[in-house]
């Protein structure tokens, strides 16, 4: 099974999407938006090349956002969120304050999967109130890292501040 890898990408790239973070992702709460693809393919040209380079096209872009404590009650409880099992590895930037908080991943021992289905055509899947996980890795995002959003996870914001990252999605499922 795939869980996560992390990669190294040069540094102009990684500045890039942190300054186009700055200004385009969600202000409000909203612990999972999809953010305006178009314009970031138009803004992030190091990326693009990175993409180009590496073989892979750009379908979603996603801002995650987690509150101190894991304010908000979708980040509280494991989740998945998927499209189709050829798209369901991300590629997650770090942007704001990710090298102290951390995402588990888990296996689900006991209890149901629920999936709903998002007005943008994703998935999100919860899980019924008596579920049972077993903790199989963890990792801190403080590289970009490639990430199987198939299996149930959950990001600990355990600090004072909200934890930003970036989310993106491709057309095909990079090989890792
Ligand atoms: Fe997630």
């Amino acid at each position: 099974m795939f869980y996560f890898k992390q990669i190294e990408v040069d540094p102009t790239v990684s500045t890039e999407l942190f300054n186009w973070s700055k200004e385009n992702m969600q202000k409000n709460d909203q612990p999972f938006v999809l953010l305006d693809a178009e314009k970031f393919k138009k803004d992030c040209t190091s990326f693009m090349q990175w993409t180009k380079d590496n073989d892979l096209e750009v379908l979603l872009v996603v801002g995650i956002k987690v509150n101190p404590f894991n304010g908000q009650d979708a980040t509280k409880v494991p989740h998945i969120d998927l499209m189709d099992d050829s798209r369901n590895i991300a590629l997650n930037f770090p942007i704001e304050n990710c090298d102290e908080t951390y995402t588990k991943m888990y296996k689900l021992i006991e209890g149901d999967q629920i999936d709903i289905k998002l007005p943008d055509g994703t998935m999100y899947s919860r899980f019924s109130d008596d579920s049972k996980f077993e903790e199989v890795t963890t990792f801190y995002l403080n590289k970009p890292t490639f990430f199987n959003t198939s299996v149930p996870h959950q990001v600990y914001n355990d600090t004072d501040n909200n934890r930003l990252s970036l989310s993106i999605r491709f057309k095909k499922n990079p090989l890792v």
